[in-house]
């Protein structure tokens, strides 16, 4: 069963200037899909054929890295669509106790998301994630993901430079800031927080 691309959870002109439609063109109409395709094309007719995009993660994981960032940066993007929306609502209820628990406050929390996302060195991906009721900020490096890690994921901010070179050029931090302050979906963080397992990627 070939995977979908998932459609944006958003109007493609609902993030900018944070993240503008050009770059949602590339990023979701390219780059996504290709990784996507890149996949299907992988498992066709194999016995991954008629698995979850999560278990193909889990096959491929050490045993080929092809497959592997391929499916990662499918599930990855999938994750990181949702992590984004029009307006930032803030956490509430109970990741909204768990996160001053963990981290003190939710500016202490968006600094150091900051600046863990501006030092991580290359490619990858920063996470906001949970594990035991703890939250943690973490890294993953290039295609690598947390789908898989046993932690639970709460929220994804891509790093990759086709994330932000069209609209912010090597300004990462400026990226950063746009999105961490305005742009997350905490209700979708919520939502994983409330589950206690990791999303899946359903299409
Ligand atoms: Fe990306």
């Amino acid at each position: 069963m070939a995977f979908a691309l998932l459609p944006l959870p958003f109007d493609s002109e609902a993030l900018a200037p944070a993240i503008t439609a050009e770059t949602l063109d590339f990023h979701h109409g390219r780059h996504h899909r290709s990784y996507i395709g890149k996949v299907n094309a992988a498992i066709a007719g194999t016995q991954l054929d008629s698995q979850s995009l999560e278990q193909v993660i889990a096959a491929a994981r050490g045993s080929d890295p092809g497959l592997f960032n391929n499916a990662a940066q499918s599930w990855n993007h999938g994750f990181y669509w949702h992590s984004l929306a029009a307006s930032s609502n803030g956490p509430s209820g109970d990741l909204a106790a768990a996160i001053d628990e963990s981290f003190g406050s939710l500016g202490e929390l968006l600094e150091q998301l900051k600046l863990r996302g501006a030092a991580h060195f290359g490619s990858g991906w920063v996470w906001l994630a949970e594990k035991h009721g703890k939250l943690s900020i973490e890294e993953t490096h290039d295609a690598d993901t947390l789908a898989d890690s046993g932690f639970n994921p709460l929220l994804v901010i891509d790093l990759w430079e086709h994330a932000y070179y069209l609209d912010h050029q090597n300004a990462r931090p400026a990226y950063l800031a746009a999105v961490i302050e305005d742009q997350l979906n905490w209700d979708f963080a919520a939502d994983n927080f409330a589950r206690g397992s990791a999303w899946t990627y359903s299409a």
